[in-house]
């Protein structure tokens, strides 16, 4: 911590709420109460607000940072790490005081729930309750980038504030090399949403992590850019199996397992207004600075353009910069390249981003889920 002369460390009375409503003694921007000993000054006595920024420290993936990354879990502190899907942002699933922490670093709103992540099925099967349904899932697309909604187990030993006090449970175990050793080194499930400060685009390299949490977290593993690019799709495993959240396994594979077409959730469940039952779905999420244009067919000058494929589009001559999803038109690799380009533009300063219509087969059915909502309140 940052000491500044002439202050004391706050004492115990000046912990506050933080977004979670629970108490906590602030790591940053903590509140110093001011040391001052004369009479006359003592009438100034205040509290007043100093920013103090955690060191954040970036390690490479390997072994040193994998250690490092299960003592900072273990100690209740917060590791960015890669998976498959985007980074996440780690913390003990178990230690309530840990999972406060990430609400804080990511100024996340209190009843997002976050996904539990684990090593093996035995560690999942320890948090949460699988039918046949649920089973079969886990078997066809585990470790990978499938997260499941299931009832908790009476044992489950997930804090309450991590699953926003709901009786179910979101798991998922990831594929990434990188996540699966931070797993095995610390022995028990790791919450980790995105890497990000909440509703801003998700993160697919270490880079976007540092830019948005460096000074909020103890540590950044640096695994390179991420596969996919999008996050996990969420299924909720309810009397009829749910797709809460479009994602990295395409809708059809989830659908060919199962043997049957995913609910689809109420039509209020996207507004703000509603507890969300992913809310992941939240209306204006993952959003950049620019105002967001979709399914362009033709640009305004000087607007610039998120371009998918190499099919014509008129007015391109006066774009400000063109960027390309991906130029053969694959939609894996739109995925992977997607919150990576929104970031790009938007930290040009361009007020707008047009971005091309991009086919909803496939991944294409995620992709456009999360500029849909980039869009949002910006149209
Ligand atoms: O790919 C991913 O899923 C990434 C990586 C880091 O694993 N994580 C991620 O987490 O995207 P997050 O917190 O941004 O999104 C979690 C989603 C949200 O839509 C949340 O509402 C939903 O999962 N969720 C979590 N627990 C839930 C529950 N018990 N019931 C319904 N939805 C839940
Ligand atoms: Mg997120």
């Amino acid at each position: 911590m940052v000491g500044v002369a002439g202050f004391e460390p706050a004492t115990p009375a000046s912990r506050t709420q933080c977004s979670t409503g629970l108490s906590h003694t602030p790591t940053w921007n903590a509140a110093y109460s001011l040391g001052c000993r004369s009479p006359q000054a003592a009438g100034l006595r205040k509290l007043i607000t100093v920013n103090v920024g955690l060191k954040t420290q970036i390690l490479p993936a390997g072994e040193a940072a994998v250690a490092v990354a299960a003592r900072i879990l273990a100690e209740g502190g917060l590791v960015a790490f890669p998976t498959e899907t985007v980074y996440g942002l780690g913390a003990d699933a178990t230690n309530p005081a840990a999972v406060a922490r990430i609400y804080q670093a990511k100024g996340r709103p209190a009843f997002n729930p976050l996904i539990a992540h684990v090593g093996d099925i035995a560690a999942a099967q320890a948090i949460a309750r699988f039918d046949a349904a649920a089973t079969a899932l886990a078997e066809a697309f585990w470790p990978g980038p499938l997260t499941l909604v299931l009832p908790k187990t009476h044992a489950c030993a997930v804090a309450d504030l991590a699953t926003a006090g709901l009786d179910t449970v979101a798991i998922r175990i990831p594929a990434h090399p990188v996540a699966r050793e931070i797993l095995r080194a610390f022995g028990g499930p790791v919450v980790a949403p995105s890497a990000n400060i909440s509703g801003h685009v998700s993160p697919t390299t270490a880079a976007h992590v540092q830019s948005d949490l460096a000074g909020r977290i103890e540590l950044i593993v640096d695994g390179g850019p991420v596969a996919v690019g999008v996050e996990s799709t969420v299924v909720g495993c309810f009397d009829a199996p749910m797709l809460l959240r479009p994602g990295g396994v395409p809708r059809a594979e989830i659908e060919r397992v199962l043997g049957r077409a995913l609910v689809q959730p109420p039509a209020d469940a996207g507004t703000d207004s509603v507890q969300p039952l992913a809310p992941g779905m939240l209306t204006s999420h993952y959003a950049p600075r620019a105002r967001v244009r979709l399914n362009t067919q033709r640009l305004e000058p000087g607007e610039a353009l998120l371009a998918f494929g190499l099919g014509a589009i008129s007015g391109i001559d006066a774009a400000s910069i063109v960027m390309n999803l991906s130029e053969r038109g694959d939609l894996a690799e739109a995925a992977a390249n997607l919150f990576g380009h929104l970031r790009a533009l938007d930290s040009k300063g361009v007020r707008t981003i047009a971005v091309m219509p991009i086919p909803n087969d496939g991944l294409g059915e995620a992709i456009n889920d999360r500029l849909r909502r980039a869009a949002v309140g910006r149209e």
